[in-house]
């Protein structure tokens, strides 16, 4: 038997589907006293523009229940640094390394995308067209079929790598805006970023994060998630998908894989137990040899065999 842990999206083959999700991981090199980076299947850098970016002011994050908000606004090193002094870091450690790009304009994600294409040691762009905490570009392309179609066929023709695109929660509907990227060109889609959410300081009737919204993230949005990742791979049979969405345990893998995901991104978990993608990658191995079985095998399970998933409005209340 090949690889039991082994999966392929398209034109990229990972040695396991455990990934680190973007903006939670850093660049992967602070978290080498308790990840193994060659181990897991990849890892997201944070969200690469093309000049350095502070981010928002603070406060830029707070806790909520089962979770947290962030309006962190992108902050990051710029795609000159990240090239001559991260990534030859990341290739010595082995990683198979993701990049996120994101941008205010069209053109931006372009010029970032060609800035990364002649460096070595990147498996793949992941386009951030879904984040809800900047007031330009981000998620305002994702939430707009023709936007999205655009954007992604722009930078499908300034790449050869393989093409990620990183969809919306908050779009007004989600299939078209997946179908729209992979129809632009889009090898893979992953999803979910985070949700629009607030809080509010009863004492002072402030919010409590600067930007004013933040982005939702944590097992509060793991339902949410998992029905969007079910919703998409039933409306795109075949389109590779990376599940994102609160997944912090091995039963949490399983529920993206069975809904659809062939691989899937830990994010927020990260923060609270920083070797957590290690730990799931060992589970899932045992896992699957246990029952002598594959991941490729453990996708998509939701949608096979009898029985109809959901009503017409899929809920009720
Ligand atoms: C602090 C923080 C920063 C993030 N930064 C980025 C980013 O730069 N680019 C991106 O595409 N997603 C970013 N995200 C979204 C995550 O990659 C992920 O899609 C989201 O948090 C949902 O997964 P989770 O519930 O496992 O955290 C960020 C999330 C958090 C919590």
């Amino acid at each position: 038997m090949s690889d039991p842990l082994a999966v392929t999206l398209g034109p990229l083959t990972l040695n396991n589907p455990i990934l680190t999700a973007s903006g939670t991981f850093g660049y992967g090199l602070e978290f080498t006293d308790f990840v193994d980076l060659a181990a897991i299947g990849g890892l997201c850098t944070k969200g690469l523009s093309l000049k350095p970016h502070a981010g928002n002011a603070p406060p830029r994050i707070c806790e909520t229940p089962a979770g947290m908000l962030n309006a962190i606004g992108l902050q990051n090193v710029g795609v000159e640094a990240f090239v001559s002094e991260k990534l030859p870091k990341l290739r010595a450690c082995g990683a198979t390394v993701i990049a996120n790009v994101w941008g205010d304009l069209e053109d931006d994600y372009v010029t970032v995308v060609r800035a990364l294409e002649g460096a070595d040691g990147i498996a793949a762009v992941e386009l951030n067209i879904s984040c809800p905490n900047v007031r330009q570009g981000g998620m305002l392309f994702g939430n707009s079929p023709p936007l999205t179609r655009a954007l992604v066929a722009k930078v499908r023709a300034a790449t050869r790598r393989p093409l990620i695109v990183k969809l919306s929660p908050n779009a007004p509907d989600l299939v078209e805006s997946a179908r729209a990227a992979r129809e632009a060109g889009a090898d893979i889609l992953s999803l979910v970023n985070t949700f629009v959410g607030m809080a509010i300081a009863p004492e002072t009737a402030r919010p409590r994060i600067s930007f004013g919204t933040g982005g939702l993230s944590g097992p509060a949005i793991r339902p949410l998630a998992v029905r969007m990742v079910y919703q998409v791979a039933k409306a795109l049979p075949g389109v590779p998908l990376m599940g994102i969405g609160g997944i912090a345990e091995l039963s949490d893998v399983l529920e993206f894989l069975a809904a659809g995901a062939t691989a899937i991104q830990v994010g927020t978990a990260n923060f609270k137990d920083p070797g957590v993608s290690g730990r799931l990658v060992k589970e899932l191995t045992d896992y699957c040899a246990a029952r002598k079985t594959t991941v490729a095998a453990l996708v998509g399970r939701a949608h096979r065999g009898g029985g109809r998933v959901g009503g017409a409005a899929g809920a009720e209340g």
